[in-house]
Order: C-alpha cells, then sequence, then structure tokens
C-alpha cells in the first residue's frame, strides 16, 4: 500500500452474482464521486461474473462460499479474517446472497450497507429478482430501491436513501428490476461516500444525514 492508499478510506464489496452495483461503485471512484478504494471484494460464489470486473480494476479478491464451512459463524469468522487483513473502513453487500453472520454485523456497527430493489419496508426479506416480481404481483404503482444500514434483522436496519420509479403498465421483472438498477447504481456510491465522510449518524434506529461542510465552501 503506497502513501496515497493508506489516506483513502478502504472498502470491501460483497457479491454474488453479475456485480453492476460493483462496477457503478468502481465507476463512482474513477469519476472522482466517491472517495474510497476497493481493498477487497469477497464473493460467496466461485463463479461469480462480479469476480471479473473485480479483476478487472485489480481489486484483490475472496471467495467465501456458504457450502465450504461447517456453518454461518465459521463463514462469518472467514469474512472477518479477510475484513481485517484488508484494513476496510465499510462494507457495501451488493448482490451478496447469503444471510450475513451477526459476528460481522457486530465486528463492524452502522458501518455495513446494503442496496435492496424495493422500497423497504415493502417486499423484504428475498433475493433480487423475487421483491420485483412480489411488487410486480402486487400491483403497486411505484417501486425503487433502498439503501439500509446492515442489522442482525434483516432487510430492517435504518434506512438511508431511497429512490423511486414508476411501475408501468406493461412493465415485466426484468424491465422494472432494469429501472430499478439505474437507481441502485446511483444511491450504493452516494451513501458509501456520505458513511466514509462521516456524514451520516445514526440515532434511535433512524439515518440521519449532516449536512455537507466540505462542498459547502
Ligand atoms: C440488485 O438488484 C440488488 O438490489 C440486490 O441484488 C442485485 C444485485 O445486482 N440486492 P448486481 O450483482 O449488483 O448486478
Amino acid at each position: 500500500m503506497n502513501e496515497e492508499q493508506s489516506d483513502t478510506p478502504a472498502i470491501a464489496v460483497l457479491v454474488s452474482g453479475r456485480g453492476s452495483n460493483l462496477d457503478a461503485i468502481f465507476r463512482a471512484i474513477e469519476q472522482g464521486d466517491l472517495h474510497a478504494r476497493v481493498a477487497l471484494v469477497i464473493s460467496s460464489r466461485a463463479d461469480a461474473p462480479a469476480l471479473d470486473i473485480a479483476r478487472q480494476h485489480g481489486a484483490d479478491t475472496v471467495v467465501v462460499a456458504p457450502k465450504s464451512y461447517g456453518s454461518r459463524a465459521e463463514a462469518g469468522a472467514a469474512i472477518i479474517a479477510a475484513l481485517t487483513a484488508a484494513q476496510v473502513d465499510a462494507i457495501a453487500l451488493a448482490g451478496f446472497k447469503p444471510i450475513l453472520d451477526a459476528s460481522v454485523i457486530e465486528a463492524y456497527p452502522d458501518r455495513i450497507l446494503n442496496v435492496h430493489p424495493s422500497l423497504l419496508p415493502a417486499f423484504a426479506g428475498g433475493m433480487a429478482p423475487r421483491p420485483q416480481a412480489d411488487a410486480l404481483a402486487a400491483g403497486v404503482k411505484l417501486s425503487g430501491c433502498t439503501v439500509h444500514i446492515v442489522t442482525a434483522d434483516v432487510d430492517a436496519g435504518p434506512i438511508v436513501a431511497q429512490a423511486a420509479v414508476p411501475v408501468l403498465e406493461d412493465d415485466t421483472v426484468e424491465t422494472l428490476s432494469a429501472r430499478i438498477l439505474v437507481e441502485e447504481h446511483r444511491l450504493l456510491p452516494l451513501t458509501l461516500e456520505w458513511l466514509l465522510s462521516g456524514r451520516l449518524q445514526i440515532e434511535d434506529g433512524r439515518a440521519r444525514l449532516a449536512p455537507d461542510t466540505v462542498s459547502a465552501h
């Protein structure tokens, strides 16, 4: 690690699949919108396309496949060991499928963000594309995405930011998901920047955003 790297906050991104949110994080860093470096990408699958994206950007990668461990706690210990070695300041769950062991959440209190493809608390719980399919089936006219702090209660931590999109008459799961994904790619890097710059405050289970004193000058 050179001197410039050690001054830049380090993040880990946890993935399981396609990796479009990981790609959005790399793009936000390259464009100067997110002041961070991806110190580590952890995948729960060795064949996740997200790993190729990580490698293309020169990020270190680790595979922690749940089936290789005897329990969720053992997988959690492997994740904590990798995060500790990479000295990360914050973590983004970007399509990470396994439920994170409580030990990981306890090791990084209020430092883990997750992006979920619905307007929470509606359609919590399932992995994409289930929330989008459930939104279509329910006939809601607005859907969107939520970035929240990860707590022990799945998809129920303090809401940091949300973006709404219309649900159109002829939407399919694919077209609705694509519209939501555009907003995910905007919100996840933005909220990571808020977290790393110290603007996010969690009080009484609610996330509050302090004024931006840096860009205001
Ligand atoms: C996204 O829809 C995200 O909201 C959900 O999983 C999907 C991940 O997509 N948690 P990608 O791997 O970032 O392309």
